[in-house]
This record gives C-alpha cells, structure tokens and sequence, in this order.
C-alpha cells in the first residue's frame, strides 16, 4: 500500500475525523456545517475510541468520527488507534482507500496506524475471502507539509510488517536456511555487509552452546552478522542481537503439546534484528549498526544434547544444560560475547526467552534488563513514544547466584520456580563483558492470541519501532 498527503478538496470515499473529549461542541460543529445530519450528542461524545457515523451529501461517501478523549490525557497512540480503525472499516466494506485527518506532528504515527491495520498474511491461503487490502491511505492536513513524517511513519511501519509476514511462517517453511535466505536478500537490497557463519564455522570458532541446541536438529544452525555503514567508523557504533529458534519443541526436555503451539514464533528476536536492520538503512540514519542473529531449531532424538551435558561458550566460560528447553539463553551466550568483542557502545539483545516474563508482565510490557541507568532511561522513553513499552527488572547479584553451577561455572536453570526472567537476564549478563547492554525479554508480546487496535492475531513485529528509536534517542544524547 502507498501513503501520501492529501488536500481536503480532493478527498473523497471515507474521510476520518478525530475529536477530542468536547463531544457536544464535536456535535454542534458538525451540525452547524451540515444542518441536514442532525448528529445527537448521544451518537457520539468524544470518548476515547468511540466512533460514530456520519453520511455526507457532498464529496464522502462516509465520515467516522473517531473520540480521542480528553485533550490533557493525549497520547500520540490514540492516533494510530485511530488510523487502524479507519483501515479496518475501509476494507471492511471493501474500501481500498481511506483518508485520515490528522495535524504534520501526527501525520508519523497515522501512517504506522494505517500500514500496520492493513496487514494480514495471506502467503498460506490458496484463496483470498473477506480481504480487500487497502492500495492507498491519505493524510489529509489543514495546513502544512507532512511528506518527512509519512515517509518515516511508513519505512516504520513497513520494516515491522516485513517482520510479521518472516515470522508468521511455520517451522517447515521458515527454517534456519530460509532466514539465512532473507539475509542474503536484505542485504543485497540495502547494500549491508554480511557475514554468515554456517555450522562448520561455529564449530571452529568453538560457539559450542550454539552447536549444543542445534544438535537434536537435521538442519542447519547459522549465526547471521550484517553491518550497515560498515566502513564509516567514526560514526556511533551500536549493535542488536536476536534469538533465532525457528522452532522450539524444547529438545529432550520435551514441551508437553499445547506449549508447543505457538513456539514457530521463537524466531521472532532474528526476524526482529531484520527488520531493524530494513529501516535503519532506509531511514539511513548517521549511525555503524551491526544487527546480527544466531538461528537453529531446538529439536529432540538420538543425536540432541542430553539433560545434564556440559559445554563450553565462546568466552570460556562452561555450562551445565539442566533443561534443554532452557535453549535460548545458550545460543544467546556465544552469540553476546562474539559481538561484545567487536566492542560496539550499545548492545541489544531481544529474545522470546521465558514463560516467566508473561507471568510477570503479561503481554502489554517487555521485560527489560540493563546494566546502564540512562541506556534503561533513554529506552524506556522510546517504549512510550511508540507505545512498544517496557518495565525494567532487576539484576542483582543474588539472582546470578541461582545460576551457579556445583560442577560447572553455571548452570542453564536455577533450582528454583522462582524469578525465571530474572534469573535467565543475569545468565546472559556474563557474556557481556562491560559493553554497555539491555535485554528485552518479549515472550508475552511476541504474538497476538486476541486483536489489538491495529495489530490484528498472531505476529505483532514488535521490537522495530521500539530500537529505532531508541538508537535514535542515542545519537540525540
Ligand atoms: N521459548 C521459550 C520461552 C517462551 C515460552 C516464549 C512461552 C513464548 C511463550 C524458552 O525457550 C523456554 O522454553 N523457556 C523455558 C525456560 C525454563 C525451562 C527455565 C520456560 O520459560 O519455560
Ligand atoms: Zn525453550
Ligand atoms: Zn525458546
């Protein structure tokens, strides 16, 4: 779909109107501007995410009217909110065009809120029913330009739904070689530096915990590394690093069946650092990224590591794997101290790591670790901004002490049900060395089980628009 600025003149099909919590005076205006419609203030009041109807004579063939509730409480979400409701009743009636009124400092999250409510994978259906996508969404603003915002907006937005569509693929079509395969594409596209590590390499390099989860696995095991503005080394260095496990049956400790539903989306770290990867090179912004993912599928039989086996990470440092399903942390390990060599400033890792973060958060918030107070600050201000919000835990060192091995430096599972998120977090601490890190634990926002105001079910994307602008907010600072 394109987006693109539109004068109210030219408009025409289903223009939306957003009104905050005034709803009498919303009603007296439109009233006064057409006596013939006679809107009552019970039809519609401004509330926060109420919509109303109303049937023009001239140039709409609908008007909605969309409450944005009272004007201290604004946030710039209800504009997406709205946006997405527009979308879904366009195509609702088979509209392919929409047209949303908004003011230039709006017009980026309206264009986010259009694109992402138009999204739906259709890759796996042999005929399309009830689906009409929408071709083109127009902003349409009293005054002014918004050409930067919409352009940035969609780039956003695109890059996310790129990340929905890679994740939405099951284990048998999206495997470790497929995701190698969207690498390899992206950065032909957008001129990245890649580097892809096949098992061979791993095993080399001695990434033994990346091989120990992959070796239950027929197929392969790929650590991805792609660098954009890779020979532009003065500019502010950053990095992100994605859990890849394109499906997590929980190896020899075996997932019971309803566990193992949704875990094709335990890939959604890598599709994430993709997509990352897609918008910081189109929004081209003045920084050196590398955006790198570890990929394998954690799968049980003759050959899979046992309950009980030690291995040795890429730091040197060894692990007792108590729990096999506990796979994440492991491939994270040798992936976090092969990218905290290249000393970038910043490291982000994000990873659909424990079930014991959605018991903790649920799936409104990401739970983030950082070893860095302003890192944390200038995150969670990106969170609210795009409303991809986190909740800091702790790290303290008692936690790590659960993670100590009798045999080995530390073991893969605590002994305890108790802190899981926690304890995982401190687990991946000791692979950072003192590179400045956070992790995003994203197990409870990963996917939609219910639809949300413009993310219908399943593969949310979240994660893109939330690092980039925080590795915006970074260069501001
Ligand atoms: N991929 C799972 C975490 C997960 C669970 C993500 C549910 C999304 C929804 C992870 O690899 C895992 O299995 N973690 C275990 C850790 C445990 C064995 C300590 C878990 O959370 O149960
Ligand atoms: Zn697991
Ligand atoms: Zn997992």
């Amino acid at each position: 779909m394109k987006v693109s600025q539109k004068n109210l003149k030219d408009a025409k099909g289903i223009l939306v109107i957003p009104f905050f919590d005034n709803g009498e005076q919303a009603v007296q205006l439109i009233n006064e501007s057409n006596p013939f419609l006679g809107l009552s203030k019970e039809e519609f009041n401004g509330k926060l995410g109420k919509t109303a109807f109303i049937t023009d004579k001239f140039n709409f063939q609908k008007i909605l009217l969309f409450g944005l509730g009272a004007e201290k409480e604004f946030q710039v979400e209800f504009i997406r909110r709205m946006a997405g409701a527009a979308a879904r009743y366009a195509m609702s009636i088979q509209s392919k065009e929409v047209n949303v009124v908004c003011q230039t400092e709006w017009a980026q999250a309206a264009t986010e809120g259009l694109v992402l409510a138009s999204y739906k994978c259709i890759t796996f259906k042999s005929k399309l029913e009830d689906y009409t996508p929408l071709e083109n969404g127009f902003i349409v603003l009293k005054d002014g330009n918004a050409t930067k915002e919409i352009q940035k907006g969609f780039i956003l937005a695109s890059s996310q739904n790129y990340v929905r569509e890679m994740n939405e693929g099951p284990a048998n079509v999206s495997t470790p070689e497929q995701m190698v395969e969207h690498a390899k594409k992206l950065a032909k596209e957008n001129q990245l530096k890649i580097e892809v590590l096949d098992k061979e390499a791993l095993k080399k390099k001695k990434m033994n915990t990346i091989i120990g989860v992959n070796q239950g696995s027929t197929r392969g095991a790929y650590l991805v590394t792609m660098e954009y503005n890779a020979d532009k080394k003065n500019l502010p260095f950053y990095s992100i690093v994605g859990k890849g496990i394109t499906f997590d049956s929980g190896g020899l400790s075996l997932k019971p069946a309803q566990s193992m539903m949704d875990m094709k989306y335990d890939k959604t770290g890598a599709c994430v650092t993709l997509g990352i990867a897609k918008a910081v090179s189109e929004l081209q912004l003045p920084i050196r990224l590398i955006a790198c993912f570890t990929v394998t599928e954690n799968m049980p039989s003759g050959s899979a590591q046992r309950p009980g086996d030690i291995v040795t990470s890429y730091n040197g440092k060894t692990i007792e794997v108590l729990n096999t399903d506990a796979e994440g942390r492991l491939i994270l390990s040798d992936t976090l101290a092969y990218i905290a060599e290249k000393k970038p400033e910043v490291m982000i890792d994000i990873a659909t790591l424990t079930g014991a973060c959605i018991i903790a958060l649920g799936s409104y918030r990401i739970g983030m670790y950082s070893n860095d107070d302003k890192l944390a600050k200038t995150i969670y201000d990106a969170g609210e901004q795009t409303y991809e919000r986190v909740w800091r835990m702790p790290l303290d060192s008692e936690y790590l002490e659960m993670m100590k091995s009798d045999l080995a430096d530390l073991r893969n599972v605590s002994d305890s049900y108790e802190a899981g998120s926690i304890t995982a977090a401190c687990f991946l601490k000791e692979f950072v060395g003192d590179t400045k890190w956070i992790h995003l634990d994203i197990a409870g926002v990963d996917n939609n089980l219910k639809p949300q105001p413009y993310l219908g079910k399943g593969a949310t994307g979240i994660g893109v628009r939330l690092i980039v602008e925080t590795l915006e907010g970074l260069t501001k600072k």
